[in-house]
């Protein structure tokens, strides 16, 4: 079973985008709100019934639910109003997860944790932190999210399929996010081939800010961050080994430990298999090297 806790917007695509990709029989959505998961499974099974789709979505306010799940996704907490940081969360989303580890320790003790709840990075560390499980099962969703929207950008300066086009993001999933050109491709082919270094620049700060403009313009980000959460997970549950940018647990990779950061990763059925160490130029290093003080920084502010 795939246990989803937060049935708001983005937990309630998380599990619609896992369900129409087949990705478990049985898939939990969990809520403290009354009604609110239960009201949503009942929507996507609705949905799924009219296709044929066997796979079963529950809504449940009972934590106890999630015994045996082999993922749990944690997307519980406040979101972003317009205007603010992921960071202004830190405090408050903390506490939210904090007291959802607690029941994942007790009912999902074996389980993956993908955490998403804002802020990403830190809020990945409390849950590595206190949940005790191994560093290979607990992979924060953000760099995934945020390549999906530099693979856009690409596609919308080059004209050429988003089937083409290779991205990579890693670092902080906040003010400190680095795309990353060198290692991003049409094809194999270097974006150097398509693209000034001016334009390039220019994909790069749209990266990072348009997360905030979607926010002012419909008031959430839902569809790209569900369907980030559900790949990540069918690289686990279907063994795909994909390497895929998440928020995990650095012991000496790039130069940092004790801090969970995005990094690429090979991502599988035992979850992070083995992180990859990219070789950054100076400028990347630095930019990196910031992201890694920014959440250091957020992780000291709290009591886990
Ligand atoms: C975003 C949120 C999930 O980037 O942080 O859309």
């Amino acid at each position: 079973m795939i246990t989803i806790i937060g049935s708001g917007k983005v937990g309630g695509d998380a599990a619609l985008f896992s369900a129409l990709k087949r990705l478990d029989d049985q898939i939990l959505l969990l809520d403290v709100v009354d009604g609110l998961p239960q009201g949503e499974a009942m929507d996507i099974n609705h949905m799924l019934s009219e296709q044929g789709n066997d796979v079963d979505v529950t809504g449940s306010n009972n934590f106890a639910d999630m015994q045996g799940s082999k993922i749990v996704v944690v997307v519980a907490g406040s979101g972003r109003k317009p205007g603010m940081t992921r960071m202004d969360l830190l405090k408050i989303n903390a506490n939210v997860v904090k007291s959802v580890v607690e029941n994942i320790k007790k009912y999902a003790n074996d389980s993956m944790i993908i955490p998403v709840t804002n802020p990403l990075d830190p809020m990945a560390y409390v849950t590595y932190k206190a949940s005790g499980f191994e560093k290979n099962r607990v992979f924060g969703m953000g760099g995934m999210l945020d390549l999906s929207r530099f693979r856009q950008f690409i596609h919308e300066a080059t004209g050429h399929s988003r089937d083409s086009i290779r991205a990579l993001v890693i670092g902080e999933h906040g003010e400190n996010m680095l795309p990353l050109p060198r290692f991003s491709s049409v094809s194999g082919i270097p974006l150097s081939s398509f693209l000034t270094q001016e334009k390039l620049d220019e994909l790069v700060q749209n990266t990072k800010h348009v997360a905030a403009k979607v926010i002012e313009l419909k008031g959430a980000t839902v569809h790209a961050p569900g369907n980030a959460i559900s790949a990540i997970v069918e690289s686990v549950v279907r063994d795909r080994k994909q390497v895929i940018p998440v928020a995990t647990y650095l012991d000496g990779e790039y130069g940092h430990s004790d801090v969970t950061i995005g990094v690429p990763a090979i991502i599988g059925k035992n979850g992070v298999e083995k992180i990859i160490e990219l070789d950054l130029n100076d400028k990347e290093k630095q930019a990196f090297d910031a992201g890694v003080k920014s959440v250091k920084d957020a992780i000291s502010g709290i009591e886990i």
